[in-house]
């Protein structure tokens, strides 16, 4: 078996009274999708927040490529290359369509990564954009705004 390229050691988390997470162990394998399931309040956001930094774990360790990376900023963890998405997608509402599509562009991440492709912010964000079908300078619906 190859290296895991996540792998969760005895990871647990308490909120006062309740026990949140509880001792998980487990091992992603590269190119392999895992999936977690559970009933409401069993812990699975929580699981998540403690890999992706947005809380501190109590017990356990997180290694992401063999590195530890167990109690680093959410903002580390992203640049090592391990991050979440949410459930509400929260776009900056008040900024054009193209606008929102620099903003993850810009990150140190995307700069690192090799190929032309990532050479040129704008150019790629106005691909990116004709390719989901909006047009440079559309402006991203407002909820508030929908009719
Ligand atoms: N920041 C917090 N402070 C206090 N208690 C919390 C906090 N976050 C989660 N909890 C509690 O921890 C438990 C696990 O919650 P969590 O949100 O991880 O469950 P979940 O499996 O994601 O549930 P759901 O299916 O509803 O999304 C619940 O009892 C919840 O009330
Ligand atoms: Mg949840």
């Amino acid at each position: 078996m190859s290296t895991p390229i996540l792998d969760v050691s005895n990871l647990s988390k308490r909120f006062g009274g309740v026990q949140a997470v509880e001792d998980i162990t487990f091992k992603v394998q590269p190119g392999e999708l895992m999936g977690v399931i559970g009933p409401n309040g069993s812990g699975k956001t929580t699981l998540v927040n403690l890999i992706t930094g947005f809380i501190r774990p109590d017990q356990g360790s997180i290694h992401y490529r063999e590195r530890e990376i167990t109690g680093w900023m959410p903002y580390r963890i992203s640049r090592q290359g391990l991050a979440r998405t949410f459930q509400m997608v929260r776009p900056f509402y008040h900024l054009p369509a193209f606008k929102n599509m620099i903003i993850p562009l810009s990150s140190p991440r995307v700069k690192e990564l090799p190929g032309g492709r990532y050479g040129d912010r704008d150019a790629v964000a106005k691909d990116l954009l004709e390719e989901v079908g909006f047009e440079r300078d559309s402006p991203v619906i407002s909820r508030s705004s929908k009719k």
